[in-house]
C-alpha cells in the first residue's frame, strides 16, 4: 500500500511539475510529500497577537516500551511564544494550551504554571487547557513602544515532556492555543500536516469585548495594579521593608468563607528565586534547618553571613503558628493578630479570630539584589491540623495596591507597604472527600431512629475481618442506640428488628465511621410553631474546642425563633449558625464508661431550637420541612439522611389533635426526648 501510493507519485508527479513549477525537482529527493516542507513561517499577517508552538524534534519513545501504541510514552520538548505584534500592550500574559496527549510537565523555563501547581504536572488534570504565564516578565509592550524589542514584546514558554501515544505520521502537536485574555479572539489552529513540527495562530482583540475590569484607582501614579482576588482564604504578602539583598515580609491568612475554618493551620509555598528565611515572628518553620544554603548557591553568595542563624533554606518551607504564649515574647511574638494557635474561625463566630499574621525577613539571590526587584513566593497551599478542616486551592499571587497601615505611633497619617501581593485561596470538595460528620433524624412521633448512612465518612480500606456490608443501608436504630458506639449496638439493633418486624440483612451494614454525629430530633410541632432538639455526639479521640455548626433550613428559617442551649444565629442564605455558649463551648472526646463493663461514652452537647409558624406559612414539619438540609460541623458539610421518619398514619390528625400548646407539649416530651435529655443531664 505504501510503496505503491509512493510508486504513484514518482510516476506522475514530473509530469505536474512540468506544468506547474520548473523549480520542482528541487524538492523531490525528500519523497515528493509536500507536508514535508519545513514549518510554516510565521504567519506574516499578524497584527494582534501571535501564539507559536514549537515541538524541538518530534518526540523521542522512551522505556519502557509498550505494545498498546496508546500507552506508550515518548519524551518531548517545545516552545510556546507568545508575541504581542499589536499595539496595546498584553497585561500579565497567560498561554492556553489544550494538549491532546496526555502531556505530564516535567520542566518548565520562563514561565509558570498559572495555576502555581507543582512539578511534575498531569495535564490531564485541567479540563480545558493549561495555563502558562510569564516569570518574571508578564507584561508584553508593544513593538511601537519598544522597536521592537523582542525581550519585550514576546512571552517564552520552554516545556520538557512525556507524552502517550504519539500517532505514526503526525507530531504530537497540542489541539489549541489561546490566550486567557478574554479581550481577544484567538481562531483555532489549522490542521498541521504530516511532519509538521509547529502550529500557530494570531489572536486579535474582540472588538464586542466588554472591558468590566474596576479601575482601582486612577490618580495612584503607581496604578499598574490588579483587582484584589476574591476567595475563601485571602493571603496577603505584605513587603514592609525592602533593602538591597533583603526586604521584610508580613504575612496575613485572611478568612472570608462564611464556614471556612481552620485549626493549628499550615502554610507552605515554594520560592522560585533561591530565597531563604532569616527569621521569622509570630510563626516558626516546622523545620528549623539551614543546611540547603550551607551546601547550596546561598553561602556562595552570601560568605560573611553566620548560617547557623538562619531560620530556614527549604525550597518550599511549612510554616506554623505559635502558640498564644508567645503573644508578648519580644523576640518571637507581638505581631498583631500572631500567636493563636493557628486558629482561624468564622466571622459569625468571633471577628476578632478571622486572621492570623506573622512577620519574616528574606534574603534574596543574584540577580535580585536591587532594592526594587522582589518576586513573591508560588504554589501557595494552606491546610488545618484538624480532620474537619476544609482542603484548600490556591492561585498565584496577585500584585495588588499596597496595603495601608495605619500609623504605629497612632498618628493619623497611613504607611503603604512597599509592594503587596494576595493570593486566593477557595475550599475545594472533590469527589473523593468523604464527609467527617454524620446527622441522624428522629421525631416524636415515631420511636425508630433514622441512622447516619452506611460508611457515610467512607469505609477504611483494611476493616478488619470485613464482616460487614459497605452498601447495604443502614438499619432503623431505637433511640438508646444514638448514646453508644457502634460497635456496641448490635445487639439492640437485632432487637429492635425483630420487635418492628424488619428483615435483618446478613451481614449487618458497616459502620458510618463519622467522629461527629449530630442528632435532629423534631421534639414538638403545634399550630402556632414547632421546635426540635439538636445533640452533637463526638466519637473521636479528641476535644472540640470552640466548635461551630451551622444549619440550612429551606422552609423553616424565616420562622426561626431562638436557640436555649447554644448561641444561634441567623445568618442569612437560610443559614442558622450555632456554637457554645461562652465558657460551654467544649465537645469533649470520647471516655470511658462508669464501670469497666459499660462502653464508651460520646461526648456531648444538646439544645432546644425553637421554631414560629407565623413566618413561614404552610410548613409541613414532619413532611420534611422541619429538616434540615445541610448541616455543617465546624466548617465540614455532614453527611445527612435521604428519608425522613415516618408518622405512620399519625399525620392525618396532627392538625386536630395538636392543638395544644407550646408548654403543655414540652410538658409531654416524648419517649426519645426523654431518654436523650435524661442521659446527657445524668
Ligand atoms: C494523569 O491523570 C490521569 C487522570 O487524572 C490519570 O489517569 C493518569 O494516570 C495520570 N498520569 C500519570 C502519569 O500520573
Ligand atoms: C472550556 O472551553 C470552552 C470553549 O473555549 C468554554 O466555553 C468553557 O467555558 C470552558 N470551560 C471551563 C471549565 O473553563
Ligand atoms: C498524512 O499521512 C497519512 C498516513 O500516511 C495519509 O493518509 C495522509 O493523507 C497524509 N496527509 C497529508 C496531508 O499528506
Ligand atoms: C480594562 O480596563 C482597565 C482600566 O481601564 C485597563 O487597565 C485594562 O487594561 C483593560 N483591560 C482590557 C483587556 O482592555
Ligand atoms: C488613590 O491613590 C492616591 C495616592 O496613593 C491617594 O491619595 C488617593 O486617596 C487614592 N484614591 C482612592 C479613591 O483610593
Ligand atoms: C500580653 O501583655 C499584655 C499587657 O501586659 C496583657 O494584657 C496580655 O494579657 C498579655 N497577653 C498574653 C497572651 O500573655
Ligand atoms: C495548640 O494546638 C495543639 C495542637 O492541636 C494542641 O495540642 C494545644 O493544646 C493547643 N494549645 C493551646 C494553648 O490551645
Ligand atoms: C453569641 O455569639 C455572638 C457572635 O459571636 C456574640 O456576639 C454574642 O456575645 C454571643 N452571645 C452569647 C450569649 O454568648
Ligand atoms: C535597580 O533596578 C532599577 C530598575 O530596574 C535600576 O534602575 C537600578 O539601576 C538598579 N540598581 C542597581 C544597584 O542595580
Ligand atoms: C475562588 O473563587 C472565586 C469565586 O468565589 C473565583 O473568582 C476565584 O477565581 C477562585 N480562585 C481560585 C484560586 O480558585
Ligand atoms: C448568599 O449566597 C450568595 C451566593 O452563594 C452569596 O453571594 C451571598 O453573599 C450570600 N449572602 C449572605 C448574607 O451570606
Ligand atoms: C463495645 O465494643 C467494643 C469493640 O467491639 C468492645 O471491645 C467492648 O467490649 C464493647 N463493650 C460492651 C460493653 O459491650
Amino acid at each position: 500500500m505504501e510503496a505503491s501510493s509512493k510508486f504513484f507519485l514518482l510516476l506522475f508527479l514530473p509530469t505536474l511539475a512540468l506544468l506547474t513549477t520548473p523549480s520542482y525537482s528541487q524538492t523531490t529527493p525528500t519523497g515528493g510529500d509536500d507536508s514535508l516542507a519545513p514549518a510554516p513561517a510565521p504567519d506574516p499577517g499578524c497584527n494582534g497577537v501571535q501564539l507559536t508552538y514549537d515541538l524541538w524534534g518530534g518526540a523521542t519513545k522512551i522505556r519502557p516500551f509498550v505494545t498498546d501504541p496508546k500507552q506508550q510514552a515518548y519524551a518531548f520538548r517545545a516552545r510556546g511564544t507568545v508575541l504581542n505584534s499589536g499595539t496595546t500592550t498584553l497585561k500579565s500574559w497567560a498561554l492556553l494550551i489544550k494538549f491532546k496527549y496526555k502531556e505530564i510537565i516535567v520542566n518548565l523555563e520562563k514561565a509558570v504554571l498559572t495555576n502555581g501547581a507543582d512539578l511534575p504536572y498531569n495535564t490531564t488534570l485541567d479540563a480545558n487547557a493549561t495555563s502558562f504565564s510569564g516569570n518574571p516578565s508578564t507584561d508584553l509592550l508593544t513593538p511601537i513602544a519598544t522597536a521592537n524589542d523582542f525581550n519585550l514584546i514576546q512571552g517564552t514558554v520552554d516545556i520538557v515532556g512525556t507524552l502517550f501515544g504519539a500517532p505514526e505520521t503526525l507530531n504530537p502537536l497540542p489541539e489549541s492555543l489561546s490566550l486567557a485574555d478574554p479581550s481577544y479572539i484567538c481562531p483555532p489552529l489549522p490542521k498541521p500536516g504530516n511532519w509538521s513540527f509547529s502550529v500557530t495562530t494570531c489572536c486579535m482583540p474582540d472588538p464586542k469585548f466588554k472591558n468590566t475590569t474596576v479601575i482601582t484607582n486612577i490618580t495612584d501614579p503607581r496604578k499598574d495594579y490588579k483587582d484584589p482576588p476574591h476567595g475563601d482564604l485571602i493571603i496577603s504578602y505584605d513587603i514592609t521593608q525592602a533593602y538591597a539583598s533583603s526586604y521584610l515580609a508580613l504575612v496575613t491568612i485572611e478568612n472570608k468563607a462564611r464556614l471556612g475554618r481552620l485549626d493549628n493551620w499550615h502554610l507552605s509555598w515554594t520560592w522560585k528565586r533561591n530565597e531563604f528565611i532569616y527569621s521569622m515572628k509570630g510563626a516558626y518553620p516546622l523545620d528549623v534547618d539551614a543546611t540547603g544554603c550551607i551546601y547550596g548557591p546561598q553561602a556562595t553568595n552570601y560568605q560573611n553571613l553566620d548560617f547557623s542563624k538562619v531560620l530556614n533554606c527549604q525550597r518550599s518551607p511549612v510554616i506554623l503558628d505559635l502558640p498564644l504564649s508567645h503573644y508578648n515574647n519580644t523576640e518571637l511574638g507581638r505581631i498583631n493578630h500572631c500567636c493563636r494557635n493557628g486558629t482561624i474561625l468564622p466571622e459569625a463566630m468571633d471577628p476578632t479570630q478571622t486572621k492570623s499574621s506573622f512577620q519574616m525577613q528574606v534574603f534574596k539571590m543574584t540577580p535580585d539584589l536591587n532594592i526594587t526587584t522582589i518576586f513573591p513566593p508560588a504554589s501557595f497551599k494552606i491546610a488545618g491540623g484538624s480532620p474537619l478542616n476544609p482542603d484548600y486551592t490556591c492561585g498565584a499571587p496577585v500584585r495588588v495596591a499596597p496595603t495601608e497601615f495605619p500609623d504605629p505611633s497612632g498618628l493619623e497619617s497611613n504607611t503603604s507597604a512597599f509592594a503587596t501581593w494576595k493570593v486566593a485561596c477557595n475550599i475545594t470538595v472533590s469527589k473523593d472527600t468523604k464527609p467527617k460528620c454524620c446527622v441522624t433524624f428522629s421525631g416524636f412521633y415515631n420511636d425508630s431512629v433514622i441512622p447516619c448512612s452506611t460508611c457515610a465518612c467512607g469505609c477504611p480500606a483494611n476493616r478488619a475481618g470485613s464482616t460487614c456490608s459497605t452498601t447495604t443501608p443502614p438499619m432503623l436504630l431505637p433511640p438508646e442506640a444514638l448514646l453508644v458506639p457502634f460497635d456496641n449496638r448490635t445487639a439492640k439493633i437485632k432487637a429492635w428488628a425483630e420487635l418492628k418486624h424488619l428483615p435483618l440483612p446478613n451481614p449487618m451494614p458497616c459502620a458510618d465511621y463519622c467522629g461527629v454525629s449530630i442528632n435532629w430530633h423534631i421534639a414538638t410541632d403545634y399550630n402556632k410553631g414547632w421546635s426540635a432538639r439538636i445533640t452533637l455526639f463526638n466519637w473521636d479521640q479528641v476535644d472540640f474546642a470552640n466548635w461551630f455548626a451551622a444549619i440550612v433550613m429551606d422552609d423553616a428559617y424565616d420562622g426561626y425563633e431562638k436557640m436555649y442551649s447554644f448561641n444561634g444565629t441567623a445568618v442569612g442564605n437560610n443559614t442558622i449558625f450555632m456554637q457554645g455558649l461562652e465558657g460551654l463551648n467544649y465537645l469533649v472526646k470520647m471516655s470511658n464508661g462508669s464501670t469497666s463493663s459499660d462502653p464508651m461514652v460520646p461526648g456531648k452537647q444538646q439544645t432546644v431550637i425553637s421554631f414560629t409558624k407565623k413566618t413561614a406559612p404552610g410548613i409541613n414539619v414532619i413532611g420534611g420541612g422541619g429538616f434540615p438540609s445541610k448541616v455543617y460541623f465546624n466548617g465540614d458539610e455532614c453527611s445527612v439522611p435521604t428519608i425522613f421518619p415516618q408518622s405512620a398514619g399519625f399525620r392525618n390528625v396532627v392538625g386536630l389533635a395538636r392543638q395544644v400548646t407550646c408548654a403543655d407539649e414540652i410538658g409531654k416530651l416524648d419517649k426519645i426526648t426523654k431518654f436523650l435529655f435524661w442521659s446527657i443531664v445524668v
